[in-house]
């Protein structure tokens, strides 16, 4: 069930990097239901091609892939060309794609860090430049950056994606400035511990999700169809005026004071 009208991005073209899986697999399947026609890309062929049958059959949407590693711009290139070949334009970009692992500074190695840094960052750099010129193009462009929370803290592990994340909200603010005069809108998600996402996977060990969900307010991971619910919001006209911010959607987990609240003071009697 969605709070938007059916129709609410009819005509849109979107481009999600990142999109086979996760967070950005549900951001497509929320577009694709309010009316807007979808890429999706990632490096795996073969997951991106189960994620079109899936979102097809699911949604009844027109969906394509472009199989490109947002480390190449060339793909990224052919992706868009793509895009506007099949559906005659491209007015929206989220880039989604990212790559993380934990790993103590100590031991990661400069290839480990740079490699996250050119999937987060240099990835979403790239994917802004190729569909900079379809974007502007369309006067009414959108770009969403999925970032983290990470980095508002000193997240242990997580020296090479906390970076990159602080990165990619610079960008997004720089980005916001330099295009708002070709009416491009740029804005940034930041999401917590989304549950069922590669993110979630990875860095919440097995049998340590109580205890992440204990420094979280609302006491829960988020879901898949929240954040999509936000990148929805955005996108739309509703959001006119929107660029340049980054919407945290984490459940309060990054404004609590943590050792308060896992001392149990942080919930009423
Ligand atoms: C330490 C590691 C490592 C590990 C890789 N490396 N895995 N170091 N521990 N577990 C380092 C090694 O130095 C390695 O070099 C280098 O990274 C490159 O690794 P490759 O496997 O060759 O790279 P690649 O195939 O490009 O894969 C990139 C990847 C991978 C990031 C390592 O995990 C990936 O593609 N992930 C995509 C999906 C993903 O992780 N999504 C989660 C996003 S979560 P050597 O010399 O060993 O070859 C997210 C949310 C954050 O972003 C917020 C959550 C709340």
């Amino acid at each position: 069930m969605s709070v938007f009208k059916g129709d609410v991005l009819a005509g849109r073209v979107a481009l999600i990097t990142g999109g086979g899986t996760g967070i950005c697999k549900g951001i497509a399947r929320a577009y694709l239901r309010h009316g807007a026609r979808v890429c999706i890309t990632s490096r795996k062929r073969e997951a991106l091609a189960a994620a079109v049958e899936e979102l097809s059959r699911e949604t009844g949407g027109e969906v394509m892939y472009a199989q490109a590693d947002v480390r190449a711009p060339e793909q990224l290139d052919e992706a868009v060309a793509a895009t506007v070949a099949r559906f005659g334009s491209l007015d929206t970009l989220v880039n989604g794609a990212a790559g993380n692992f934990l790993a103590p500074a100590a031991a990661l190695s400069p290839k480990g860090f740079r490699t996250v840094v050119e999937i987060d960052l240099q990835g979403t750099f790239n994917a802004c430049k190729a569909a900079f010129a379809a974007l502007s193009e369309s006067g009414r462009g959108v770009i969403l950056n999925i970032s983290a929370t990470l980095h508002y803290f000193g997240t242990p592990l997580q020296i090479h994606a906390s970076c990159a994340k602080a990165g990619v909200d610079a960008l997004t603010r720089n980005l916001a400035v330099e295009w708002s005069g070709v009416g491009v809108r740029v804005n940034a998600i930041a999401p917590g511990p989304i549950a069922g996402t590669v993110g979630v996977d990875k860095l919440v060990p097995s049998g340590m999700g109580e205890r992440v969900t204990s420094q979280i307010p609302m006491g829960r991971f988020g879901t898949v169809d929240e954040v999509a619910s936000l990148a929805v919001y955005l996108t739309t006209e509703a959001a006119s005026y929107i660029t340049g911010a980054i919407f945290v959607i984490d459940g309060g987990q990054s404004t609590a004071a943590l050792g308060l609240l896992g001392a149990g003071l942080g919930a009423p009697e």
